[in-house]
C-alpha cells in the first residue's frame, strides 16, 4: 500500500497541493520556511486525525482560510480514498472514508499506518514514558485491532478510578466495580503488549545491529506493575497510597518501554547521535515487524534527514529504509545531500517547494 495521490487546500503557507507520488521514496526540497515540514505535517493529519507540530489543528488552517481540505488515495484494490477536512469555527474534523462520512478517526489510523521520524521523535529515549507508550501501542494496534477495545475500557476504568480516589471518603463496593474493570482490561493490555514485544524485540535488535552495533544495549517491556502479583491484588492493596496520591499509581497505564546501556538508562550514557541511531532503529523495527506480521506497509514521514544524521549513518538508515517495502516521503533543504545514496534500482521522486512572492510556496515535480 502506498499514497498515490494528494490533494490538500488551506494548509499552512501551501497553495493548493495536488501530489502524484508514484515511487516510494520521495524527496521533497525547499529553502527554510518554504513549507516542507507542512506537506508532512498534512499527510499526518490526514493519517492520525491530527498534527505532530500543535495540540490545536486551527493553527495548520491557512491565515484567512475558512477551513482546511486534505485528501489521500492510497494504492489497493479497490483503491482507498481518505479525506480530513477542519472548519476554521468548528473543533470537529470531519472524516471520509472510501467516500462514507461519518468514519471514526481510529479507522482512518488503521487504513494509513503512518510512523513519523522529526527533531521531537529524536526525544523519545529522554522524554516522558508517554511517547514510549504510545510508540508501543502504535505497535500492538496495528498488528491487534481489538486492542483499542481493550485500552478505551482500560482508560475509562483509571478515570472512575481516580474520581473516586479525590472524592475523598472511600466506598469500598464502589470503588471495587472499576478495580475489576481495570484489572479484567488491563491484564488483557498486558497478554497483548507482551505478545507484540517478544516479537518487536528480535526486529529491534536486528535493525539496530545493521544501523550502529550497540551490543551491551537492552529493551525491556514494563507492565506498569509489579511482575508478580495480578493487577487485582495490587489495586486493592494501593488504595490507601492511591488516595493519598490522588490517583492510580500502578497499572497499565503506566507501562514504559525501558531502554538501558549495561543497566544505565541509555539516555545518560549514549551521545545524542547515538540516541537518534536507536530511535531510528525502533522506528525503521515498527515498520518492518508490520511488514513481517500483515504484509502491510507503513508510509515513514522524516523530517529533514540530512541535518539529524552523519552521511555514514544516513546512509545506512536510507539503505534499510528501500529494504523495505514502505513508501516514504523525506524533505532536505539540499537534495544533493540525499543523492549517491539509493540503489540504482530504487524509483526515487523528487519534488521541490518553491515559494513565490506572497508567502505562499507551490509544491512542483523537480527534475
Ligand atoms: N496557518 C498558517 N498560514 C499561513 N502560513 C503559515 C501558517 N502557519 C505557518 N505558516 C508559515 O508557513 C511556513 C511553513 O514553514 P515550514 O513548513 O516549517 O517550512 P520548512 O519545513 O520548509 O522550513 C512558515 O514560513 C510559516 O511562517
Ligand atoms: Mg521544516
Amino acid at each position: 500500500m502506498s499514497v498515490t495521490r494528494l490533494s490538500f487546500q488551506g494548509l499552512r503557507n501551501l497553495a493548493s497541493v495536488d501530489m502524484c507520488p508514484s515511487s516510494r521514496i520521495n524527496l521533497i526540497s525547499g529553502v527554510n520556511g518554504s513549507g516542507k515540514t507542512s506537506l508532512l505535517e498534512g499527510i499526518h493529519i490526514l493519517g492520525m486525525g491530527r498534527s505532530f507540530r500543535t495540540r490545536q489543528l486551527r493553527h495548520a488552517i491557512q491565515a484567512d482560510a475558512p477551513y482546511m481540505t486534505l485528501y489521500g488515495r492510497l494504492s489497493g484494490d479497490p483503491e482507498i480514498t481518505l479525506g480530513v477536512r477542519r472548519m476554521r469555527a468548528q473543533r470537529e474534523l470531519e472524516l471520509r472514508l472510501r467516500g462514507e462520512k461519518g468514519v471514526r478517526l481510529a479507522e482512518l489510523v488503521e487504513t494509513m499506518p503512518l510512523q513519523l521520524i522529526n527533531p521531537d521523535a529524536f526525544r523519545l529515549l529522554e522524554g516522558s514514558p508517554s511517547g514510549r507508550r504510545e510508540f508501543l501501542d502504535w505497535g500492538v494496534f496495528h498488528v491487534k485491532h481489538f486492542f483499542l477495545d481493550a485500552w478505551k475500557r482500560t482508560r475509562r476504568a483509571v478515570k472512575h478510578r481516580n474520581a473516586l480516589l479525590r472524592r475523598g471518603r472511600i466506598v469500598p463496593s464502589e470503588i471495587a466495580v472499576w478495580e475489576q474493570e481495570l484489572a479484567t482490561w488491563g491484564e488483557q493490555m498486558d497478554t497483548l503488549r507482551q505478545a507484540w514485544f517478544s516479537e518487536f524485540l528480535p526486529v529491534f535488535n536486528e535493525t539496530l545491529k545493521e544501523l550502529i552495533p550497540l551490543p551491551d544495549l537492552s529493551l525491556q517491556y514494563a507492565r506498569g506493575w509489579d511482575k508478580q502479583r495480578s493487577l487485582i491484588d495490587v489495586l486493592h492493596d494501593s488504595r490507601q497510597t492511591d488516595q493519598q496520591m490522588g490517583f492510580t499509581q500502578q497499572g497499565p497505564q503506566r507501562a514504559d518501554l525501558r531502554i538501558k546501556l549495561n543497566k544505565q538508562p541509555a539516555v545518560e550514557v549514549l551521545s545524542r547521535g547515538q540516541q537518534k541511531l536507536v530511535v531510528s532503529a525502533l522506528k525503521l523495527a515498527q515498520g518492518r515487524l508490520l511488514e513481517s506480521t500483515t504484509q502491510r506497509h507503513c508510509i515513514y514521514l522524516i523530517d529533514d534527514l540530512p541535518a539529524e544524521l552523519d552521511s555514514t549513518h544516513r546512509g545506512k538508515f536510507c539503505n534499510l529504509l528501500e529494504k523495505m517495502q514502505c513508501q516514504a516521503f523525506i524533505t532536505s533543504v539540499e537534495p544533493s545531500a540525499l543523492h549517491g545514496i539509493w540503489d540504482s534500482s530504487t524509483e526515487v521522486g523528487m519534488f521541490h517547494v518553491k515559494q513565490s512572492g506572497h508567502g505562499v510556496s507551490h509544491l512542483l515535480p523537480d527534475g
